[in-house]
């Protein structure tokens, strides 16, 4: 397969080199890059691993533009470019290429929504309808015919694979009170005061709660679309971790249901799913996925609540992996090839 990758020199754009420089059936790779084309892939990142340049032959291993790759002919276009840049920039490649796009453009499917979210209509209304919601393992069955697959972001996915089994089973009812922690490349590679070591080390800050977040409405959608009305009051914050993301979600249980009724509904939705990873005597902790496509869930029950537990590593389940997963099940791969499972002791 040829690929290509747009916004190569993000974190997440990045990790899709990686991922795809060690993936087996992946054969030529075009890295594009806005700020930087013509440079070598290897002096910009010299971590990667020189494979990289062996499937960048036809580029001389270098960054190369839009132009360029859009004569290239690839089967699949991963675009990890910053939400509104997406969608303008993938033009040249919907109906001709399967598109997998990161940013947020195409993943809110009412346009109010999208615009509460982002502040302005939705860059490709006429798209919304054709893209798929890439969470691999809800929507496999349209994923494998999917021209555009819309990757969902890092806060959603952590919090709706652990959300969304109990929800559609009406297991649980009321609000999803979710508090999410995240590391801080998921803000991307931007000199921002903010984002400067001295102020992130040794520092643990709550940033835009509750529905003033833009994964909020994705969150909401994600759930309205289980079936449930569940209400959603959205916490993320910042820690001083490189990359990874925790989230604990309190919601109260349906009369009637229980702890195995949830655990039931978990083992049933993910059974055969090599992903998803339900934990029995522990809880998760973000090691435990670090550059890993895993999500680790457990679950646990406070005096008629259910409490869910999970963590993703939010560059790879969140973004660059989830990514590869579509492509692997929109073209026939094994849903795992080229993905690395294995966290860290
Ligand atoms: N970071 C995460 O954890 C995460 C998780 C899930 C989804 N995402 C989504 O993935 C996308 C990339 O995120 P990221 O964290 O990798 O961002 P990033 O580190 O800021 O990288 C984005 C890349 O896009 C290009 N770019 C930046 N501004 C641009 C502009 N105005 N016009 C055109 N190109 C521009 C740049 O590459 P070139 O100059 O080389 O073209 C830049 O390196 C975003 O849409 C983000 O929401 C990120």
């Amino acid at each position: 397969m040829r690929v290509c990758v747009l916004g190569a020199t993000g974190y997440a754009g990045a990790s899709l080199l990686r991922i795809l420089a060690e993936h087996s059936e992946i054969k030529e790779i075009f890295a594009v890059s806005g700020s930087v084309p013509g440079t070598k892939v290897l002096d910009h990142d010299p971590a990667l691993t020189p494979r990289i340049a062996e499937k960048m032959q036809s580029s001389h291993a270098c960054f190369v533009d839009l132009q360029h790759a859009a004569g290239a002919g690839c089967d699949a276009i991963f675009s990890a470019l910053p939400h509104l840049e997406s969608a303008k920039m993938c033009a040249p490649f919907f109906g001709n290429s399967v598109v997998l796009d990161l940013s947020a453009d195409l993943r809110i499917k009412d346009p109010t929504l999208f615009e509460a979210s982002y502040n302005t209509a939705p860059p490709r209304p006429d798209l919304l309808d054709t893209a798929v919601y890439g969470l691999s393992e809800i929507n496999h069955e349209q994923i494998r015919s999917a021209d555009i697959i819309a990757v969902p972001g890092c806060y959603p996915t952590a919090t709706l694979l652990p959300l969304i089994p109990p929800a559609a089973a009406g297991l649980v009812r009321g609000t999803a009170v979710v508090n999410a922690l995240s590391g801080i490349s998921g803000a991307g590679r931007k000199a921002k005061i903010e984002l400067l070591y001295v102020e992130r080390t040794e520092n643990l800050a709550p940033y835009l709660p509750g529905a003033t977040h833009r994964h909020w409405g994705e969150i909401k959608q994600g759930l309205d679309r289980s079936g449930t009305k569940l209400d959603l009051v959205f916490t993320p914050h910042l820690v001083p971790v490189k990359q990874g993301m925790l989230i604990t979600t309190v919601i109260e249980l349906s009369p009637g249901a229980s702890l195995d009724a949830v655990r039931d509904s978990l083992e049933q939705a993910y059974a055969g799913k090599p992903c998803i990873h339900l934990l029995e005597n522990t809880l998760p902790e973000t090691r435990m996925v670090r550059g890993t496509n895993r999500c680790v869930i457990a679950l646990q029950e406070d005096r008629g609540r259910l409490m869910l537990f999970s963590a993703i590593d939010n560059l790879i389940k969140g973004a660059a992996g989830q990514a590869v997963q579509n492509m692997n099940i929109r073209f026939g791969l094994p849903e795992t090839c080229g993905l690395p499972l294995s966290g860290e002791v």
